[in-house]
């Protein structure tokens, strides 16, 4: 990549990762995904759910319709309680972990901010969600500007750190990202129509992409989301690692990949001497899921991106695996797929 179009992809990346939007309050996100694409796409919709359907082409002779998802929703915290001394109770918004909430800052739709504190603990006791709460800075509950219901992300900016780039929501606006720069790559000669979909509410189940996937009616889908890696002292023992390339996913606690999919992205990955690794992930879940249990069923898989320290405030991506990715998505689609025999 020359030094402009890498400087164009960071500022991408750092407005998307930027942008709060934990799930069922994808508003502001999706605005700012909207913003980027919308020289680049045929039609743009955003369906009951709030997912955004963006798609590029229509079907040619020998061409299939494509579901590519992208979530756009990201963890946060949901206020269920503001005590009379302005202390606001939460909820976890997806997969929270204590670990990372203490001393951490919040952001509001509304634009409030706030801290996260913790009661006195046991000394040697893990610390449980109900025993933290975010201070707004309100010495009242008549002064809180948060109120039961009102929902946080995360908030910590961008680092770049050459090679590896850091942000509190690499999960999963890195594949939002790369959808979007695939998407600029479509030619007019790809026989496929292809529906970008910037899915909402994954972290709570999946459930942007499930109504989107019905609503598209696919015939072959790929998820893109991050992946865990097993490159990290006394980490997980995973197959991926930062730097390695793309992974092709073959399955998580939520699906398994059709093995036609994993065929194809591995062949295209060889056609284009792109570096790319199979990922066995132990844990987990993505849109793949929601596409391929569908309808009647669709043959799907998911492209992912290795990430270190998923659902903390500095998930980490390598930035040669969001190239190399965004080039292997680009190949999927711009060529005439042929799955093959189940
Ligand atoms: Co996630
Ligand atoms: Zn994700």
């Amino acid at each position: 990549m020359t030094e402009k179009k890498q400087d164009t992809l960071l500022q991408l990346i750092k407005k998307l990762v930027e942008t709060p939007g934990p799930s069922g309050q994808e508003q502001k996100i999706r605005a700012a995904v909207r913003e980027e694409i919308k020289g680049y796409a045929d039609e743009i919709r955003t369906d009951a759910l709030g997912n955004l359907i963006a798609r590029v082409g229509s079907k040619k002779e020998g061409g299939m319709r494509v579901m590519v998802s992208a979530h756009i929703d990201e963890i946060g915290l949901m206020v269920t309680h503001v005590d009379d001394n302005g202390f606001a109770r939460f909820l976890a918004v997806g997969g929270v972990s204590p670990f990372t909430c203490m001393g951490n800052r919040v952001i509001f739709m509304n634009g409030a901010r706030g801290v996260i504190g913790m009661e006195r603990l046991e000394p040697g006791k893990v610390p449980t969600l109900d025993q933290m709460y975010i201070d707004t800075g309100a010495t009242s509950a008549k002064d809180s500007p948060v109120q039961v219901g009102d929902v946080c992300g995360f908030e910590r900016p961008f680092m770049d750190l050459g090679k590896r780039l850091v942000a509190k929501s690499m999960d999963d606006r890195i594949a939002a990202v790369i959808a979007i720069e695939a998407m600029k790559q479509i030619k007019k000669t790809s026989p496929n129509e292809i529906y970008f979909v910037f899915s909402v509410q994954e972290e709570v189940g999946l459930r942007g992409a499930t109504t989107a996937a019905y609503g598209v009616n696919p015939e072959v889908g790929i998820a893109v989301d991050v992946t865990g890696v097993g490159d990290t002292p006394k980490g997980f023992k995973l197959n991926v690692k930062l730097g390695n390339g793309p992974a092709v996913k073959v399955r998580d606690n939520s699906f398994i990949a059709d093995p036609r999919v994993v065929k194809w992205m591995v062949n295209e990955a060889e056609a284009q001497g792109l570096p790319y690794q199979m990922e066995v992930l132990t844990f987990g879940g993505t849109d793949g899921r929601a596409i391929q249990m569908t309808r009647e069923g669709v043959p799907a898989g998911c492209l992912s991106i290795g990430s270190r320290y998923i659902h903390s405030p500095s998930e980490m991506v390598d930035r040669d695996d969001v190239e190399n990715s965004i080039k292997l998505l680009a190949g999927l689609l711009n060529n005439k797929i042929e799955l093959g025999e189940l």
